[in-house]
């Protein structure tokens, strides 16, 4: 039975339901609920995130056997509806579903495609809080992006390691995997004796338990779904109580952020240098965008060539090979704007990509190298000295504007959206950039924007006009004609 398409209400079809209702001990009403959306429509990923409902925590544990690279999985998803639904739907990649209940009660489901859908044995009204759970197993998949990249599980060597941007982290857990959708994590992770499991946030036990490692990760912040990570192997970690005066979570006295690094063996020395700069970087961000807005601070360093890019995992990027303290400095960045802040739909992937640009422009303007203003110079000439990769590839499209799926991680949503931002500094003045920057992290904190969102506010904000600017280099077509 496909429950993706139920059944009109025919009088037929109604009978079944009610019939189907009483089997499974549903309380009536049936028939008031509606199923929700399959898709968020989001201009790019349509079918990502579902309609109907919030998911306010996530409790996720994985059993994982880096020999066979087999995965075992419950996922515990306590979500508020937002209508009356007769069924949902949760974004599912690959591995087999094996039991799915509603608020303790067997759920029928249904999957096709990335859609896993579940039907609750009575209907969940507008305004309740549900729980589902759902027990999963298999050898999760690695996705590839409409951009050719890899995501979602990756087998390394001797582990695995889990990136979701932007929809990869339906391969190893059942959610609402969109950005719009932020909630909480817990994630506990079973491994063989000898290997390490990370994730987001803080470690709060390690413990064994029938000759395995278990691991318990808390996110005490909200996390866009695909800024979750996982990473198992035989990594080198280090901790250490953390980057002083960077202010705690959520309103915590000013304290020390603690560090929690994971380090492929084999790359400790290399990447020594730029994880040694983490509490800098936190402390530098603090003062630039205001205060880091997480509880926890690290980096998980995987072997050269597992991705083709780095990632901006929540807490805890994940870096292919060693880092250099530039690509720290982007990935620390996005802690602020895009893992705080973050975009309510991939086409805003520049409010990520330009800032967290205009973040390593500052660095090095910060630490006596060019200057923004001559890299945006540079870059406006396409200098190759400055760019060596320069060839005019940031004028193809306008940032907001990404002509496709292919296309939102390309130079455009970088350069020229960090081009963007240096044109407002230079219309409005150095301190009322630098404020416009902090209001906006602290304005949108823990939440979500959109392009439109950020206009306004820095219209408001700066009380400049700044409307050439988001025409012209914002959403205008081609190299603009003058800097
Ligand atoms: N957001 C990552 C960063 O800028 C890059 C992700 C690249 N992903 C991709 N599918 N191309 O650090
Ligand atoms: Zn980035």
């Amino acid at each position: 039975m496909d429950l993706r398409r139920t059944a009109p209400r025919t009088a037929p079809a109604l009978a079944v339901l009610l019939v189907l209702g009483l089997a499974t001990g549903c309380s009536g009403g049936a028939v008031d609920g509606s199923p929700g959306a399959a898709g968020l429509r989001d201009r790019y990923f349509p079918k990502a995130g579902n309609g109907g409902y919030q998911v306010d925590h996530y409790g996720i544990r994985l059993d994982y056997t880096p020999d066979t690279g087999r995965l075992t999985g419950t996922a515990e998803i306590t979500a508020t509806a937002e209508q009356a639904l007769s069924s949902f739907h949760l974004d599912f990649d690959g591995m087999d579903v094996d039991e799915v209940e509603v608020d303790g009660k067997g759920a029928r489901f249904n999957r096709a495609g990335q859609e896993l859908t579940v039907r609750p044995s009575g209907e969940l009204v507008k305004g309740r809080t549900f729980r589902t759970v759902v027990r999963y197993s298999g050898v999760p998949r690695t996705v590839e992006d409409p951009d050719g990249s890899e995501e979602g599980w990756i087998e390394t060597a001797d582990g695995a390691v889990a990136v979701g941007e932007p929809v990869g982290s339906m391969a190893w857990f059942p959610g609402n995997h969109h950005p719009s959708d932020k909630a909480l994590y817990d994630v506990e992770i079973t491994v063989p004796k000898g290997y390490e499991a990370v994730s987001n946030g803080v470690l709060k036990a390690r413990t064994e338990r029938a000759g395995r490692s278990v691991f318990q990760w808390h996110a005490a912040e909200p996390m866009a779904s695909y800024l979750a990570t996982v990473a198992i192997g035989r990594y080198d970690v280090r901790t250490s109580p953390g980057a002083a005066g960077t202010g705690g979570s959520a309103g915590a006295a000013p304290s020390a952020v603690p560090v929690y690094t994971a380090v492929e063996p084999g790359l400790v020395k290399k990447s020594a240098p730029a994880l040694a700069r983490i509490p800098d970087v936190v402390a530098w961000g603090s003062r630039r965008f205001g205060p880091y807005p997480f509880s926890s601070v690290g980096a998980i360093v995987v072997p050269d060539g597992t991705l083709g890019y780095a990632l901006e995992t929540q807490t805890r990027p994940v870096f292919s090979g060693a880092p250099d303290a530039d690509l720290m400095v982007h990935e620390m960045a996005h802690q602020w704007f895009g893992n705080s802040v973050s975009p309510k739909s991939w086409r805003d992937m520049w409010l990520n990509e330009g800032f967290a640009t205009y973040a390593e422009w500052l660095w090095a303007e910060d630490r006596g190298g060019l200057t923004a203003e001559e890299r945006f110079d540079a870059f406006y000439d396409e200098d190759t000295d400055v760019d060596p990769e320069a060839d005019g590839s940031y004028w193809d499209f306008p940032p907001a504007d990404p002509p496709g799926p292919e296309h939102i991680s390309d130079d455009p949503v970088y350069y020229r959206g960090a081009m963007v931002l240096h044109k407002v500094r230079q219309k409005v003045g150095d301190k009322a950039f630098f404020a416009l920057l902090r209001g906006w992290a602290a304005a949108r904190r823990h939440g979500n924007a959109s392009t439109a969102d950020f206009t306004a506010y820095a219209d408001r904000t700066t009380g400049e006009d700044l409307s050439a600017i988001w025409r012209v280099w914002l959403e205008g077509d081609g190299k603009p004609d003058h800097r």
